[in-house]
């Protein structure tokens, strides 16, 4: 079955490498604003029949969502046969609830508006936290892919005696398999969320691993109020400095600053988000289960 990818031009580089490794075309795409900043979209590669895949990681993605939208309309308008949307990072998955009075679940009215752009979702470790399964929110076939071996392996290779240390209870999902696959001991903190920036972080009895190398893990890092307000913690009790590795690299260029210059020693990231503190490469992860389950599936 033919394939055929398409990406923006600040993913181009990552669906490049992609298409390389599921032996894909690159699709063209020829993307601009009209004076006026409406969204011009126009799909320059030949798409009838073919499998296309949209490589689109969907952190700031208000600004762009017309234009994918515009996309994938003109997609199927050009003949495609299955429009799969390969999300790495999944936007949208923290207002999981009804918070406070007057407020909307924007998770679930995104995903019935991708459901109804694309066949399928490919994404990596969305934040599932009062939901469980995607497909509680998604009406598509949604495939979710974990790092937590590929972190553990990062781990095994560089870090000697981690304490793997989750920031708070949502977070003990991943965070107990990357301890299990690294064979290191892990605990779960407590956190209140005060505010966008603002968390209140406890910490469990940990003297007992005093002589090992924190190791935070979280699925996403924002303003980085959670593993800044951690890492505080960590030195109240003598702990070494940690190293801080999270899934998605949402940081804005403020918080990324403020965490090189805080108690952390390094903070590494998968490439779900391309972003300069990326380490851990999760294309592989994406490629074969795009070679082994869709296109294979598509075929027969
Ligand atoms: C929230 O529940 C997530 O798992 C992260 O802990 C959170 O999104 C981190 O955000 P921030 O960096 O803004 O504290």
């Amino acid at each position: 079955m033919n394939s055929i990818i398409f990406s923006f031009p600040e993913n181009e580089k990552m669906a490049q490498q992609l298409a390389i490794q599921i032996n894909a075309e690159s699709g063209e795409l020829s993307l601009r604003k009209f004076p006026d900043g409406e969204s011009y979209v126009r799909v320059m590669s030949d798409v009838k029949n073919k499998i296309v895949i949209i490589y689109c990681p969907l952190n700031n993605i208000d600004p762009k969502f017309l234009t994918m939208f515009f996309l994938c309309q003109t997609l199927r308008s050009l003949g495609a046969k299955k429009i799969i949307l390969v999300s790495p990072y999944l936007s949208y998955m923290r207002q999981d609830k009804v918070f406070h009075v007057g407020e909307g679940i924007t998770s679930s009215y995104f995903a019935t508006l991708i459901s109804k752009m694309v066949d399928t979702l490919v994404t990596i470790d969305p934040h599932l936290h009062r939901i469980g399964n995607l497909n509680e929110i998604y009406t598509i076939p949604t495939y979710v892919l974990n790092s937590a071996e590929l972190i553990s392996d990062w781990i095994k290779q560089n870090v000697d005696h981690p304490l793997i240390i989750g920031p708070d209870a949502e977070s003990e999902q991943w965070v107990s398999k990357v301890a299990s696959d690294s064979n290191s001991p892990y605990v779960i903190l407590s956190k209140t969320r005060l505010g966008d920036n603002e968390v209140q972080i406890s910490l469990p009895d940990i003297e007992k691993f005093k002589q090992h190398k924190p190791v935070l893990i979280d699925d996403i890092i924002s303003s980085g109020g959670t593993v800044i307000k951690t890492s505080q913690e960590l030195k109240k009790l003598g702990m070494a400095k940690p190293i801080c590795i999270c899934v998605h690299a949402l940081f804005t260029p403020e918080s990324y600053e403020k965490l090189k210059s805080s108690e952390i020693e390094r903070i590494v990231t998968c490439n779900t988000i391309e972003h300069p503190s990326n380490e851990i490469d999760i294309l592989e992860l994406i490629s074969s289960v795009i070679l082994n389950e869709l296109i294979k599936g598509i075929k027969n």
